[in-house]
């Protein structure tokens, strides 16, 4: 494997370890953008029969995982040994502790031994930088503008992949997992501002709630969409928290036809928040009232229509909100990431609204939407080279670029690192 970038200077390799969850994940990444290899070993099997994960369970996994994958992925890289790289990042939080204290000390002890220099990075950082990966075979689309005199590329950043983000900000993020559900602009590489997040329940929380109360098994997301498929999203209406009415979709059925408030009054300050608690109890008051009227809700076709409903109030809210959001701070580009950005509504919703708009839209291929390394090394590079090149290090001087050895914080810096970090902000918006 070649260790070399696009212009020919040496590429700045990060091996990445991600323990957070459920899943034991390491990775190569070159330049903070291209894939070198990715491992994730699941533990789905494994919670299924919990209905959920079980923190127990997942951190004793990661301890008999973690060693064959991350040697998997310096296998997969042609990375004969450690020190061949040029860092090491973790996530460190947020998480649960004894998950992601796994892989901090496994990093911590690699980071001792080889004295390369540890980047922590944070989960929710990790999933918005998966928007700026690819893969060897993903597709390269040059601009006119970005090719040199001779019309070759001149560096990795200039070549933009078909599919993932580009250099263009401000550009706003839509973060849906099962932990987390935030609008964020982003103005700059590592500069963030929080516009709005979930009030209570997360996107993918809902999705595991319902799909746990339809008894359609876990991990609940895709395990609606699938039911979804077959139901009749009219069938049933489902309200729209937060939403006010100019952030309606035009596929939201009429209001007035529905028994339950399809579009819940909103005061200012929640035009960018959301909250997905209400939704679930409809769906849990909608299958007592057809049980009371003598129907069985989950049987499978009434299943699959509540699931179609229910996917559907999902994505038109976050799709609404986040049409909203992208219109009032005029950004350049729209990413969505974390786990929910696997969904094919979703994904199709936004598409279509973004494309009616010509406005840039960004979802990571559906390998990198869930949990993974790759994502973490990637917001360890434009950490490093951003962030931390802002900040004095810990070890002296100032740092600047990614290749500059001498200010290189070491792991003997991170020693007390914290397991519960949240999303550095700027500042945060909340309207
Ligand atoms: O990002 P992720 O892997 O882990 C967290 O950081 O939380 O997200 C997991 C969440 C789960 O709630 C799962 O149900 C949801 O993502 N998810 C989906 C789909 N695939 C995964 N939700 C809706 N549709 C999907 N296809
Ligand atoms: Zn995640």
């Amino acid at each position: 494997m070649s260790s070399t970038n696009a212009g020919g200077s040496p590429a700045y390799r990060i091996l990445a370890i991600e323990t957070s969850c459920d899943e034991t994940a390491a990775a190569v990444v070159a330049d903070g953008r291209r894939i070198l290899s990715n491992r994730v070993a699941s533990q789905i099997e494994l919670h299924r029969r919990f209905g959920g994960v079980y923190p127990e369970v997942a951190s004793r996994q990661h301890v008999l995982a973690i060693q064959t994958v991350v040697e998997d992925a310096l296998a997969d890289a042609s990375v004969a040994h450690v020190r061949e790289l040029d860092a090491i990042a973790v996530t460190n939080g947020p998480g649960l502790a004894g998950s992601l204290l796994v892989g901090v000390n496994l990093a911590k002890g690699l980071a001792f031994a080889s004295g390369l220099p540890l980047i922590p990075v944070n989960h929710l950082e990790g999933h918005i930088y998966s928007n700026w990966l690819y893969t060897d075979s993903s597709p390269i689309a040059v601009s006119r503008a970005s090719e040199d005199g001779n019309g070759s590329v001149s560096d990795s950043a200039r070549r933009q992949r078909s599919g993932s983000a580009s250099e263009q900000f401000p550009a706003l993020i839509l973060i849906v997992s099962g932990g987390h559900t935030e609008l964020v602009l982003m103005e700059g590489h590592c500069r963030y501002r929080l516009l709005g997040a979930t009030l209570d329940d997360a996107a993918g929380e809902a999705f595991d709630k319902v799909a746990r109360l339809l008894e359609l098994g876990y991990p609940g997301g895709p395990a609606i969409q699938a039911a979804a498929e077959s139901g009749d999203a009219g069938r049933f209406h489902l309200p729209r928290p937060l939403m006010r009415p100019g952030q309606r979709t035009e596929r939201q059925p009429d209001a007035q036809a529905s028994p339950l408030p399809t579009v819940l009054p909103v005061r200012g300050e929640h035009r960018f928040n959301f909250s997905f608690s209400g939704l679930k109890t409809a769906v849990l008051n909608l299958m007592r009232q057809l049980e009371r009227e003598g129907t069985e809700a989950r049987k499978p076709q009434t299943a699959a229509d509540i699931a179609a409903a229910f996917q559907m109030a999902v994505v038109d809210v976050l799709v609404g909100k986040t049409a909203d959001a992208a219109a009032e701070f005029g950004v350049k580009q729209v990413c969505i990431c974390g786990g929910v950005s696997a969904n094919g509504l979703l994904r199709r919703a936004a598409q279509q609204h973004f494309a009616k708009i010509g406005l840039p839209l960004h979802c990571p291929p559906l390998f990198l939407c869930t949990d993974n390394a790759a994502m973490i090394g990637a917001a360890a590079y434009y950490r490093r080279s951003y962030a931390l090149a802002r900040q004095p290090s810990p070890m002296g001087g100032p740092h600047s670029t990614p290749h500059d050895q001498p200010s290189e914080p070491s792991a003997r810096d991170y020693l007390a690192l914290d397991v519960y970090a949240s999303l550095p902000l700027v500042d945060s918006i909340q309207r």
